[in-house]
């Protein structure tokens, strides 16, 4: 099966890429070779490549940039996936698409369900919503897999942030009245590479909307705590800085976080068999490849 991955050199088109099963005959198209708001582009490339399925891990990510850059994060995430579930429709081809906790207002006690009524606060949470909202209007047969909190090898992520500030820094302070799953780009590449194997197989997959984080849920101050605790343990760093618990208040960006960012990921593991991954271990194999590069 021919599969297309758009954004194939982010966090996760990179795993994507990686973690490609046998018996796939993998596209991927960095922005560069292939923007998703471009119909032209678009339209050539499906005319080119004639892909069996799509998996578009492309997106305007810089969540603090879109509240003063809404006409290019809408351009991609809400017009770009318009294009793509119009081109995959029209080739009667699958679309696989990735979203987000930030959909969610982040003011719920409990765990977010896929039923949860949505309430973005920022430009990015808005245009990933209205893009989601697109994929259904225009693609019959489509796969939105909402994350949160993603880490990896590739890119700009909080691990990669906090080993940097680690080395440079003797105290920290970490937010910790926010709490969410952190989601290695890995485990959301292989729960993705699951649903296509499924798909070559049954020609079909339960469509919709899912969530996929990682266990346990907790706070970005218990994730620095960890991943300070880990990269000690292999040596990645000689010592480790003071880390206090700071408040949202106390950090100030642009775009407003949600408090909780917790997903309920049962319907997927009922729908797909597929659990939630424990961040902890994740994190130990990325700092485990970071220290043999
Ligand atoms: N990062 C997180 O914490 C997080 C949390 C929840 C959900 N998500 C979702 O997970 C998905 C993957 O995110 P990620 O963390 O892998 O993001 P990422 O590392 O920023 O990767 C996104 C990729 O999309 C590409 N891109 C941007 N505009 C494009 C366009 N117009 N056409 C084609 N490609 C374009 C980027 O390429 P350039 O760099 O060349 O622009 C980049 O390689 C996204 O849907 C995101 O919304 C991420």
């Amino acid at each position: 099966m021919r599969v297309l991955i758009t954004g194939a050199h982010g966090q996760v088109g990179a795993e994507l890429m990686r973690l490609a099963p046998a018996g796939f005959d993998v596209r991927g198209l960095g922005s560069a070779q292939l923007d998703i708001s471009d119909a032209v582009q678009v339209a050539r490339t499906m005319h080119e490549l004639q892909p069996q399925l799509i998996i578009n891990a492309a997106a305007y990510t810089a969540v603090d940039k879109a509240e003063n850059d809404s006409g290019r994060a809408y351009a991609v995430n809400r017009d770009g996936v318009g294009l793509l579930a119009r081109a995959a429709e029209q080739s009667g081809i699958p679309l696989l698409h990735i979203s987000t906790d930030y959909v969610f207002r982040g003011d719920s006690r409990a765990p977010y369900t896929e039923d949860d009524a949505t309430a973005p606060s920022g430009v990015y949470g808005a245009s990933k919503l209205a893009g989601e909202q697109a994929l259904a209007e225009h693609c019959s047969r489509y796969i939105t897999l909402r994350t949160s909190w993603v880490f990896g090898a590739t890119g700009n992520n909080f691990v990669k942030t906090m080993l940097r500030l680690g080395t440079e820094r003797p105290t920290l302070g970490v937010v910790a009245d926010q709490r969410g799953g952190p989601t290695a780009s890995a485990s959301i590449a292989r729960a993705l590479w699951h649903m296509a194997q499924r798909y070559t197989v049954d020609g079909d997959l339960p469509w919709g909307i899912y969530h996929y984080s990682g266990a346990p849920a907790c706070s970005w101050h218990d994730f620095a705590v960890a991943i300070f605790e880990q990269a000690q343990q292999l040596g990645l760093l000689a010592t480790r800085p003071q880390i206090s618990a700071i408040t949202t208040a106390d950090y100030p960006t642009p775009a407003r976080r949600p408090a909780n960012s917790v997903l309920d990921c049962s319907k997927l593991q009922h729908a797909f068999g597929i659990p939630q991954p424990d961040w902890r271990l994740d994190l130990h194999a990325l700092l485990n490849a970071l220290r043999s590069t």
